[in-house]
């Protein structure tokens, strides 16, 4: 059996990424690097669908690549690289658009949730085609899994989609892909509102853990979670969401059971749990946060490592596409 392909991408819309990213997507790519042909890519290309401040664009896609290398992508293992440094992303981007229907596009929730914010007569058209170039990321690499967090489930369902279509009617082309979502953490919550998902577009500064903030500060956001009626520490998403998401949180980091983390709580309050995962939280990103910093200090190297990435994303993405066009009739 041949080695599978990953391919996952992560926007650069915020000068760091937060928990959420983290649990729900980039802890498994880097899982995914060892047995797996993986591509890791920032997709600078979708950030311009919100608002764009071009010093902040650039700064974040450097401090994504920085990140991404602090948490364990190793640019041994994967290929990680820049979605605008390889141009087939639009070109097949394109064919992706001319396969989708006006009526499954329209049922995008990531479209309808962000058209609806400003108005949607005010909402941007990449905003709209934003699912036919991200299937197009990811049908470039002929992609087995896609490891994302439960809100791309529905983005990866029209890939399929879209892949199964094209090659029914123009020949075998794509590899379908399967999503790779971890039922324990593909939905981190805002730790003030824990019945929202933690994101970056939420208004709640409060709620949402950066990678790449101070210690002492996430330690702050931590011990004033907002949590629930009741005293006892114990998993019930129904009844205790704030209590909840903070136990997933604690052992996906720490790598103890929640029901073992239950037990270490017996008879204890929410204060003294709030510390312990305060603690787990700030000990796991300390040394990713200072690596991240330090290789910030070495933008050559960084933009060196992400073009040799873009090289090798290049040859792959070349060769798909080529297939596309000539399946389609286009001449060469
Ligand atoms: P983005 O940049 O919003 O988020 C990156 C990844 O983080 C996951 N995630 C979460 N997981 C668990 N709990 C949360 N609260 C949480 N918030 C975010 C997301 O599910 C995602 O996996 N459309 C994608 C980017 C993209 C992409 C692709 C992904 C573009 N092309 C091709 C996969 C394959 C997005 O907006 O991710």
């Amino acid at each position: 059996m041949s080695v599978k392909r990953v391919l996952s991408g992560i926007q650069p819309t915020s000068d760091s990424f937060h928990l959420g990213n983290y649990l729900g997507a980039v802890k498994q790519w880097v899982d995914l690097q060892d047995g797996h042909d993986a591509f890791y890519c920032i997709v600078d290309l979708h950030a311009l669908t919100g608002e764009i401040e071009p010093k902040l664009l650039r700064a974040r896609t450097l401090s994504s690549a920085a990140q991404l290398l602090a948490l364990g992508i190793s640019p041994q293992k994967s290929t990680l690289f820049v979605q605008s440094q390889v141009p087939q992303h639009n070109q097949l981007g394109w064919l992706m658009e001319c396969m989708a229907g006006f009526g499954e596009a329209s049922r995008m929730t990531q479209f309808k949730d962000k058209s609806a914010k400003g108005g949607a007569d005010s909402a941007r058209v990449g905003l709209f085609t934003y699912p036919m170039l991200q299937a197009a990321d990811i049908l470039l690499y002929q992609a087995d899994l896609v490891p994302v967090g439960e809100d791309q489930r529905q983005h990866i369902e029209l890939t399929r989609d879209l892949a199964g279509r094209f090659n029914t009617r123009f020949g075998q082309t794509f590899t379908i892909p399967d999503n790779y979502i971890l039922k324990t953490a593909a939905k981190i919550q805002d730790l003030q509102d824990p019945t929202s998902k933690m994101s970056k577009s939420s208004g709640s500064v409060a709620g949402v853990l950066e990678l790449m903030d101070t210690p002492e500060s996430n330690a702050k956001k931590i011990k004033s979670a907002a949590t629930d009626a009741g005293r006892e520490v114990i998993f019930d998403e129904k009844e205790k969401p704030g209590i909840s998401n903070l136990l997933t949180i604690h052992s996906a980091l720490s790598g103890q059971s929640i029901a073992s983390i239950e037990k270490d709580f017996e008879g204890k309050g929410y204060g003294d749990f709030k510390t312990a995962v305060a603690e787990v939280v700030v000990e796991y990103f300390r040394p990713i946060r200072s690596m991240a910093l330090e290789l910030l200090n070495d933008e050559k190297h960084l933009l060196d490592l992400l073009h040799a990435g873009a090289h090798k994303a290049r040859e792959v993405a070349a060769t798909t596409l080529a297939t596309a066009y000539e399946n389609l009739g286009i001449v060469k």
